[in-house]
């Protein structure tokens, strides 16, 4: 059955939640289409509205009003979000707020020691379980900053950036590989005074409301990682993806399937809001496996689980290292990776900081565990395409954290 057709995709996650976070900090109504449709990216609106900034949804469109801040009277309940916790935590931290935030079981069990370290430097007082939610913040007024990041993290680096904003001086971080730059592309169009500079990014504090702004979100790369990835090894399979966000720091899954040999063509490349957005068209073409290091990670972090099973299906070994971080994600990514492709009978290898995939494999259907992880569950769908018959995940249920519409996607485009 190949794959074909020309589908567009809800908006992209990370770009969403920047949207309504900046939103929150304009002087009047934001206008904001094609937002992502996931509970995460409406677990920042609702925390946004437990803090007094009014937003409401019209089919794709969202309009926010930005305003005051209000200290919630509940902790702010973050749901399965990093995203929301890491990045409303700068955010919050920056307007002289008492908060609590929280989040489900997941959530709670991912690191926040990597945003308590900075922005207790700023000036917040913010304490926590053994460095994990729940976590109070207070903050009076903060300070700028210089800081080297320890690891690569896109919401690490907003939320520090996010802070700036409200802070005494400038801040200045440092990374050690670059990652997403969306919190700098959207604050540099909307006037923000921002320079950027390999891997050193300064931000000033604002000097008042943001202006309020109308945008439209891009299609989300990460979402569209699943179906390229049907359509790369299902032969004579043919799709195109279109208006989703090229952004070089998103797009790594992009260049490791052309490194494979995979058929990308990308179509209509041009900037929106300072973001590059093009449509892709992939086609199938036979495959071979790659090395994927430490570097290429932060372009491709939440592809891992997908590139792993486009890789399982190619011909010899891919070794993908440096991505330890994929053991602290939704779920321990590397764990589940290797426990579900073993289960479909895969060669692989599980290593500290990533896995090797032995080939050739003949895929077969079995029982899949997500850990309630939705990048596990979509991977583990798309793996099942290419093993007769269909796997049986646990729980699909937990797509709806990033793509509510990925099976009916999926199933429109099996021809
Ligand atoms: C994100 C950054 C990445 C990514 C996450 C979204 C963001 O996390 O895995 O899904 O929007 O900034 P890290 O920055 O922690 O690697």
């Amino acid at each position: 059955m190949p794959i074909r057709g020309i589908i567009h995709l809800p908006g992209d996650k990370s770009i969403s939640h920047r949207a309504l976070m900046l939103a929150a900090l304009s002087d009047g109504e934001c206008i904001i289409h094609n937002l992502s449709t996931g509970e995460d990216v409406e677990s920042t609106r609702n925390c946004l509205q437990d803090c007094g900034i009014e937003s409401r949804k019209e089919k794709s469109i969202v309009y926010i009003m930005g305003g005051d801040f209000k200290s919630p009277i509940s902790p702010l309940d973050c749901g399965n979000s990093g995203t929301t916790t890491r990045l409303l935590s700068g955010l919050l931290s920056g307007q002289e707020m008492d908060v609590q935030l929280m989040g489900d079981e997941s959530l709670s069990a991912r690191p926040m020691g990597r945003i308590i370290l900075p922005l207790t430097k700023m000036g917040a007082e913010i304490s926590c379980n053994d460095s994990k939610l729940p976590l109070s913040i207070s903050s009076k007024s903060l300070n700028g900053i210089e800081y080297t990041l320890p690891v690569a993290s896109a919401q690490v680096k907003s939320s520090i950036m996010f802070a700036a904003l409200g802070a005494m001086g400038k801040t200045k971080i440092v990374e050690p590989v670059k990652t997403r730059d969306h919190s700098e592309i959207m604050l540099e169009s909307l006037g923000v005074e921002i320079s950027v500079n390999k891997n050193e990014i300064l931000v000033s504090p604002l000097k008042g409301k943001l202006n309020s702004f109308e945008l439209t979100i891009p299609g989300d790369p990460s979402s569209a990682a699943f179906f390229a990835t049907a359509a790369a090894m299902i032969p004579n399979s043919d799709l195109t993806i279109k208006n989703i966000s090229a952004n070089p720091t998103r797009v790594g899954f992009f260049h490791s399937l052309e490194k494979m040999g995979g058929g990308v063509i990308w179509k209509n490349l041009h900037h929106e809001c300072g973001e590059l957005v093009g449509d892709v068209q992939i086609y199938y073409q036979p495959l071979h496996g790659i090395t994927i290091s430490k570097d290429q990670v932060p372009s491709l972090i939440d592809e891992l689980p997908i590139i792993a099973v486009l890789a399982s299906t190619a011909d010899g070994p891919t070794i993908v290292e440096g991505a330890e971080e994929l053991r602290v994600k939704e779920t321990d990514r590397i764990h589940a990776i290797c426990k579900n492709l073993s289960a479909m009978g895969v060669e692989v290898i599980e290593k500290k900081d990533g896995f090797i995939i032995n080939t050739p494999n003949i895929l077969q259907s079995a029982s899949i565990e997500s850990f309630g992880d939705h990048r596990i569950a979509m991977a583990f769908t798309i793996a099942g395409l290419n093993a007769g018959t269909y796997n049986q995940i646990d729980d699909m249920d937990c797509v709806n954290i990033s793509f509510p519409e990925f099976l009916e996607t999926l199933k429109s485009i099996i021809k």
